[in-house]
């Protein structure tokens, strides 16, 4: 089950942004950058996701990324929040245009970083299921060795050499398990494409000119089907933009926010 953390709240808030984070980290990915945000748009109160595995939330055997947007809904109603914010970088971003096909006229804006529209292919799936059986044959050790020097730019890597240490913590945080079955989560997404030239509420896209993961003309792409959207790329972040410049991400992200 979907797990919710709130990161900020004043009570006069009308309005809520919601955070879904990338893989295999969780909504810790997101805390200097909505800290940054609290500050910049203290009229959105801030909430956190964790998917099923990760962070605060509960392991599942089997989860899906298009479930897992009915629980984030419901939990939402639960708490009162009406036409949120939502925001994803990478599969958070695949479960943001998830959650707009479910709810699309209850979303207030999107805001999708580092993510695309197109599900995995037939080779895609492939790979992702060797990637499950190799980390539960070998643990986050099998994380590292596919894709940890990926998830940030050379050049984050040098302005911040404790980042690398910081993301093999948080990978080896949540159990062999947990990653296994959000990569098989992965494979099973549905194919947003259909949705891109359809979405009628604000966007914001963020990508990373070194993303290493997503290229950097996936997110191009994207930003010329959704009408309207405003793309914004950072010059030498990689694919955890969020986590490479808080700073830049939130202060973005809050611009985008205060003229909603
Ligand atoms: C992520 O950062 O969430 C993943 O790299 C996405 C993916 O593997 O498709």
């Amino acid at each position: 089950m979907i797990s919710l953390r709130t990161f900020y709240s004043d009570k006069k808030n009308l309005h809520s942004l919601v955070l879904l984070h990338a893989f295999p980290l969780s909504s810790i990915m997101y805390d200097r950058a909505a800290a940054v945000i609290a500050e910049h748009a203290p009229s959105y109160n801030i909430i956190l996701a964790d998917f099923p595995g990760f962070g605060s939330a509960a392991s599942e055997t089997s989860w899906t990324i298009s479930g897992t947007m009915v629980e984030l809904h419901s939990k939402l109603e639960e708490q009162d929040v009406r036409d949120p914010v939502i925001a994803g970088l990478s599969m958070g971003g695949y479960a943001a245009l998830a959650y707009y096909r479910l709810y699309q006229n209850e979303v207030k804006a999107l805001i999708l970083s580092n993510t695309k529209a197109a599900a995995d292919d037939e080779k895609g799936k492939k790979g992702r299921e060797e990637f499950a059986v190799d980390v539960e044959a070998r643990g986050a050790q099998a994380v590292f060795d596919r894709m940890l020097e990926k998830l940030i730019s050379d050049a984050s890597k040098k302005v911040n050499p404790e980042l690398i240490s910081r993301l093999k913590k948080w990978i080896e945080s949540a159990t062999p398990s947990a990653i296994a079955t959000a990569l098989r989560a992965l494979a099973l997404r549905d194919d947003s494409t259909d949705l891109l030239p359809v979405i009628s509420c604000p966007s914001l896209l963020i990508t990373g000119e070194d993303d290493a993961i997503i290229p950097f003309e996936e997110m191009e792409k994207m930003s010329v089907e959704i009408k309207g959207a405003k793309f914004v790329s950072f010059t030498k972040a990689g694919h955890l933009t969020a986590l490479e410049d808080p700073v830049k991400w939130g202060s973005i992200v809050s611009s985008f926010l205060n003229v909603l």
